[in-house]
């Protein structure tokens, strides 16, 4: 999904450096031209060797070593790329960039380019929190770095145990590099009410009736459209996924909290994209305590669930966005529920295909809008899609 994009990665000298061998794989995995530099600090943890088998490239270390035959030298790799990404960007290499230092190949490389940057932060809490720090990012965000937030959890050093400085996963940075190799903060100021996941209908205290909704598209739309700039809500069925940041989060259990929450935080003038599986059915009956087991049949009557989608219809005030799981015929029976439902755009999926549809990471859909536009988009990583999708919502806003 980066064909063609030339990112390139500055590693500094931070433990969380195992991560960044991760993250250039990926990158490459998902058809990026990677080319790597590294702080002279960053050698001392790792060798240039390592990256160098990871890109497939020569990696920059030194400014001032004469560049082999087929190299790029460090003052083109910042015309060479769309993206520069710096990861683990330590407080040290932070403070630099905040200032406009250029004393290494990855501190000159920045101040040389006008691509997006793209900084990974990590380091011990005392560092993060430190105002200098505080100060330095904001000067850099102030600039439009994007900056990847870091995580909460254990920390290197055993004497610090568990803290905020941990750098993110490589699955965030991805979102946030695919973000700035494409689109401005095209969504600034939109509310979006995202949902996501399966909702879970219970007939006893342990039982119930699911299905397989991993949560992936819904999160991945929520992350992506908080990178493009909006004011994003998502509401999530039972997952084991960890809600992005920036994103107003709440978790609910059955279809009947999901519309509850949903017309609670309906985005007025905004976005409401419904990408949960909600459960069509539910038990009629609650029991209180677990169902013994008795006679050789337990009858569970089902009722139909409220429709979300078409009972905020009824009051429409946003761009109402609707997924399909059609397993035949799809484009007949996404086309009915497109009007049926008064969905602006339907997101279709088939999860026959290979690839396509619950709890995989990846997705092949066909997009359907009011208008009677069909555009079917290529098997696409989540994320991508997302953006796809995100994309046909900005302009529609735009119109
Ligand atoms: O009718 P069907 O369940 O196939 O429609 C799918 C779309 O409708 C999805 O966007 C889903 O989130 C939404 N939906 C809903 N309320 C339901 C069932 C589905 O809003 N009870």
């Amino acid at each position: 999904m980066f064909s063609d994009k030339n990112i390139v990665v500055g590693v500094c000298a931070g433990i969380a450096i195992y991560k960044t061998c991760e993250l250039v794989r990926e990158l490459k995995r998902l058809h990026a031209n990677v080319r790597v530099m590294m702080t002279p600090g960053a050698t001392r943890f790792i060798a240039p060797l390592t990256f160098q088998a990871l890109s497939g490239a020569a990696v920059s270390v030194d400014p001032f070593e004469i560049p082999q035959q087929d190299d790029i030298e460090h003052i083109e790799l910042s015309h060479w790329a769309d993206v520069i990404v710096i990861a683990p960007a330590t407080a040290n290499t932070i403070a630099k960039l905040a200032s406009g230092m250029a004393d290494n190949v990855v501190t000159a490389t920045v101040l040389a380019s006008h691509a997006p940057v793209v900084l990974a932060p990590a380091m011990n809490t005392h560092m993060w929190e430190n105002v200098a720090t505080v100060e330095n990012l904001q000067r850099l965000k102030k600039r439009f770095f994007y900056i990847v937030e870091p995580e909460y959890g254990e920390l290197a050093s055993k004497r610090e145990g568990q803290g905020m400085g941990r750098m993110a996963r490589v699955e965030r940075i991805i979102t946030q590099i695919l973000y700035a190799a494409t689109q401005p903060k095209r969504l600034a100021g939109v509310k979006i009410t995202v949902t996501a996941g399966r909702t879970e209908e219970y007939f006893d205290p342990v039982r119930m009736l699911t299905n397989r909704a991993s949560g992936r598209m819904g999160f991945a739309l929520a992350e992506m459209a908080a990178a493009m700039g909006a004011d994003v809500t998502l509401i999530s069925g039972p997952t084991d996924l960890t809600p992005p940041d920036g994103v107003q989060y709440f978790q609910v259990v059955h279809a009947r909290q999901m519309l509850e929450m949903v017309e609670k935080q309906y985005p007025e003038n905004g976005v409401l994209v419904m990408a949960a599986a909600v459960s069509d059915f539910r038990p009629e009956r609650f029991s209180q305590n677990k169902i013994k087991k008795s006679g050789n049949r337990l009858q569970v009557n089902l009722v139909p669930n409220p429709d979300i989608l078409a009972t905020v219809a009824k009051r429409k005030q946003a761009l109402h966005v609707g997924f399909a799981l059609e397993t035949d015929d799809e484009l007949k029976h996404a086309r009915d529920k497109l009007k049926r439902k008064k969905l602006d755009l339907i997101v279709v999926n088939n999860p026959n295909i290979p690839g396509a549809g619950f709890a995989v990471s990846t997705n092949k859909v066909t997009l359907l809008f009011a208008d009677g536009k069909t555009e079917e988009l290529p098997l696409l990583d989540k994320r991508l899609v997302a953006l796809e999708i995100l994309q046909r919502v900005a302009e529609m806003l735009e119109r």
